[in-house]
């Protein structure tokens, strides 16, 4: 993934940010360390982040696309209050496995629930409301996810959609790729969708803030 924000500028963003947990930080730094494409991570700029918008919603109810080892689900545990439930999919079993060994040694991994399987079948057969719905697995579904997690949202709920600057791919016309032109699709639809409002940030890849028009 290219780096869209210079080293310097999101090294400053990271420390003028909440602070990544001990656990957090374990568990990132052993991703870098034995995982093929550790990158995947979201880092801790984007979990404060996620963090933030957890408390901003008062979220009870969080929903994740794609937890990989684990660090955007253990943010968002941590987020939550001791009465809230994440419930995060995967198709990976490596990445589950660690994801499951880090969640087994903090109190709030008891909030964590992992759903193994393709996420699009998981989600049909999940009830709503969720506060929080974060989409960061096959940007090829994209569109699909995005569709579904609008009849899974709580009235006041956010949708977060990460990766959607795509390393900048996103500008090229005709687009390189099946994932780019979905993420495009996926741009362009959110944007024109007169049921939501968003607003598209430049924090790491770049996320889609999502929540409906009242
Ligand atoms: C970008 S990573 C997620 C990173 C994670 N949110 C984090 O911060 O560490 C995407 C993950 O989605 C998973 N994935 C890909 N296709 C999937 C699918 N159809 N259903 C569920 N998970 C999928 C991949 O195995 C991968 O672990």
């Amino acid at each position: 993934m290219e780096q869209l924000v210079p080293t310097e500028i999101e090294a400053y963003a990271e420390r003028h940010s909440m602070p990544e947990s001990a656990m957090c930080r374990a568990l990132r730094e052993e991703t870098l360390r034995t995982m093929e494409y550790p990158q995947m991570v979201v880092g801790p700029l984007e979990g404060a982040f996620l963090k933030m918008m957890t408390r901003l919603v008062g979220a009870k109810r969080v929903l994740e696309i794609g937890m990989f080892t684990g660090y955007s689900a253990l943010c968002f545990a941590e987020a939550l209050p001791d009465d809230g439930e994440i419930i995060t999919c995967e198709v990976n079993e490596q990445s589950a496995a660690m994801a499951r060994r880090y969640f087994g040694q903090v109190p709030v991994g008891k909030k964590i629930s992992i759903r193994m399987g393709p996420a699009l079948d998981t989600m049909r057969t999940l009830t709503g409301p969720f506060d929080v719905i974060f989409i960061d697995a096959d940007k090829i579904n994209y569109l699909n996810y995005y569709r579904r997690a609008l009849d899974l949202l709580a009235p006041n709920g956010v949708i977060l959609i990460d990766n959607v600057l795509w390393s900048g791919e996103v500008l090229k016309q005709p687009p390189p790729d099946d994932s780019t032109a979905a993420i495009q699709e996926l741009n362009l639809t959110v944007s024109t969708d007169p049921r939501v409002s968003a607003v598209l940030v430049t924090i790491r890849d770049g996320i889609l803030v999502i929540r409906r028009t009242r």
